[in-house]
C-alpha cells in the first residue's frame, strides 16, 4: 500500500486553482525529490497532505487516511505519521534542544519519563546531535538546527517525511550534509521522504526519484 496515493487533486485558494489535476504516488521507505521553481505550487502540495489545505477536488490518501473525509478531531492523529522539515527551521528559541523534543513528545501523548528521555537520546544519536541537548538552538550553528528539526520530525516514527525547501538557508556543502542526513535516517526506519526543493544541483548527488512540479501541475 503507498503511504501517498494522490488521483487528479485540485486545491485552489479562493477562486484560484493552484493545485490542478496532480496525481502522485509514493511507496514505503521510497524518496521522491519534488523539484520545481519559486512558486510553482511545491508547498501547497506539502501542506494538502498534511491536512493544513482543503482538497477541491480528487483523492488523497496519507498514511491511510482519506484527506476528504478527514475531521478536525483526525489531524493530530494525521500528523502523528508525518515528520516535518521546513526551510525555517521553527524550533522553540527559549528552551534547550532537549526540552524542544520532549515537548513535542508529550504534545503527542507521551507521559513516562524514562521513555521520553530513552527516545530523545534515540533520535538525537541518530543525528549526531547527542553530546549538544542542552544547548538553545541559537548556540548550534544552522546546520545543526535543521539536524535537531529532522530529530524531531523522526520522534513519533513517521510514515512520511516531508521536507519543505530544508535546505534553502543552508550553504551547499551542509545542504548536502543534511539531504545525505534525511536520506540516511529514513532510509533506517523504511520511512518515505518527499523533498521539496528548486536546486537542481542536489538531485545530482544522490539517485532517487523525481518529480517536477510545473505551474501546478506535476509532469
Ligand atoms: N496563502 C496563499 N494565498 C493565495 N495564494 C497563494 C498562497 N500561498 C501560495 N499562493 C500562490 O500559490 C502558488 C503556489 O505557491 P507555493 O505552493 O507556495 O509554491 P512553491 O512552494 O513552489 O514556491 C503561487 O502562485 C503563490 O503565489
Ligand atoms: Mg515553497
Amino acid at each position: 500500500m503507498p503511504v501517498v496515493q494522490i488521483q487528479n487533486l485540485w486545491v485552489n485558494y479562493g477562486d484560484e486553482p493552484v493545485l490542478m489535476g496532480v496525481d502522485l504516488s509514493i511507496m514505503p521507505g521510497e524518496f521522491v525529490f519534488l523539484l520545481g521553481k519559486t512558486g510553482s505550487g511545491k508547498s501547497t502540495l506539502l501542506k494538502t497532505l498534511y491536512g493544513g489545505l482543503s482538497v477541491a477536488d480528487g483523492e488523497v490518501r496519507v498514511a491511510g487516511f482519506d484527506l476528504r473525509k478527514l475531521k478536525f478531531k483526525g489531524k493530530p492523529k494525521l500528523r502523528r505519521e508525518i515528520g516535518m522539515v521546513f526551510q525555517d527551521f521553527k524550533l522553540l528559541y527559549d528552551r534547550s534542544i532537549y526540552d524542544n523534543m520532549e515537548f513535542v513528545l508529550r504534545a503527542t501523548g507521551w507521559r513516562k519519563k524514562k521513555l521520553i528521555a530513552a527516545r530523545i537520546q534515540e533520535v538525537l544519536d541518530g543525528v549526531g546531535l547527542a553530546t549538544k541537548m542542552d544547548r538553545l538552538p541559537n548556540q548550534l550553528s544552522g546546520g545543526e538546527q535543521q539536524k535537531a528539526v529532522i530529530a524531531r520530525a523522526l520522534l513519533n516514527h513517521p510514515q512520511l517525511i516531508i521536507a519543505d525547501e530544508p535546505t534553502g538557508n543552508l550553504d551547499p556543502e551542509t545542504s548536502l550534509e543534511i539531504l545525505q542526513l534525511i536520506k540516511d535516517v529514513a532510509a533506517k526506519e523504511n520511512t518515505a521522504v518527499l523533498f521539496a526543493t528548486h536546486d537542481m544541483a542536489l538531485l545530482e548527488c544522490l539517485s532517487a526519484k523525481v518529480v517536477r512540479c510545473v505551474d501546478g501541475r506535476l509532469v
